[in-house]
């Protein structure tokens, strides 16, 4: 199922916020974070969150010949080793069935400020996707925060890390002048035909508490504004499944894949690529019977680029 160049178009699935977890007892986490999200695991987490149906997707990616897989972060609960591999045995599954798979992480997966500092997530999860000869294989998520991969046809994605640990009840994430400097230079040396897919844990806009944005998105929004090769920018973090044509207003199209592990309202992305369209088919979670991916057939949404 591996996207080649001579394909006439490639179908990438866009999934978020699976939140494998584990309950701790350490009593060592009332020195972290940590016990904050134990307790939301407890109270909440645990029934809202359910891995069966995100094992369900792999016979689905089959029967829909899917290429790439993109995780938009929040694998894990609280960053502990436990969830990380629980994350990376689904990973592996995915892998062993031809599917690239692109990941970054999310605030929960920099939960305390130990595993920001010690880069925990890098441990279990890749920090590039391109191969060697790529342009742009000096860039990595670990280190620069930044990782591109060369998809099919003229489209590419982009890759950001803007997650970092936060205070006690914060959870937002941090476009510094680093990573736009960063993203700045990649996206001038990309050739001028070339279509971007931005993916970042967290949204370009934010609806929410303050404490849930990204700090520094109105600079990230202006860089957008220069570069219209970015098509699309794919997100998670909200748990509130979007689809939003902002191309109107000088930026790309919004895509937030929601929470693709929510017990009732599980959602996630189907993208079918050509050369110049991409059509989105917007998966939901049925409860119906013993529950199963569905997605209204009147309403896949179409986008065309000149
Ligand atoms: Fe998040």
């Amino acid at each position: 199922m591996k996207g080649s160049v001579e394909t006439k178009h490639f179908r990438l699935a866009h999934i978020s916020d699976l939140h494998f977890s584990q309950l701790s007892w350490n009593p060592k986490q009332f020195l972290s974070k940590r016990w904050i999200g134990n307790a939301n695991l407890l109270l909440r987490r645990m029934r809202e969150i359910q891995h069966d149906k995100v094992y369900r997707l792999l016979d689905h990616f089959k029967k829909e010949e899917v290429n790439y897989v993109l995780i938009s972060g929040d694998l894990s609960t609280t960053s502990l080793p436990i969830e990380f591999a629980k994350a990376s045995e689904f990973l592996t599954k995915l892998k062993s069935m031809g599917v690239e798979v692109i990941t970054l992480p999310g605030n929960h997966d920099h939960y305390t400020k130990k595993d920001y500092l010690n880069k925990t997530f890098y441990q279990y999860f890749d920090a590039s996707f391109g191969s060697q000869d790529c342009l742009f294989a000096q860039y990595n998520l670990k280190d620069h925060k930044l990782a591109v991969k060369k998809l099919d046809l003229d489209w590419w994605m982009i890759a950001l890390d803007t997650a970092i640990a936060t205070p006690l009840l914060s959870c937002h994430g941090n476009f510094t002048s680093e990573i736009a400097s960063n993203l700045r230079k990649v996206l001038n040396q990309l050739p001028e035909d070339s279509k971007v897919l931005l993916a970042n844990h967290f949204p370009l806009f934010t609806s929410d508490h303050l404490h849930k944005h990204l700090i520094g998105d109105a600079a990230l929004r202006d860089l957008l504004h220069e570069f219209p090769k970015v098509k699309f920018y794919l997100h998670g973090h909200t748990h509130r499944h979007c689809i939003a044509d902002l191309r109107n207003a000088g930026l790309p199209i919004l895509l937030d894949s929601g929470c693709t592990a929510h017990e009732e309202k599980g959602t996630w992305n189907l993208l079918d690529f050509s050369e110049t369209t991409c059509s989105v088919k917007p998966y939901r979670w049925s409860s119906i019977d013993h529950g199963a991916w569905d997605w209204n057939e009147k309403n896949p949404t179409s986008f065309e680029f000149s």
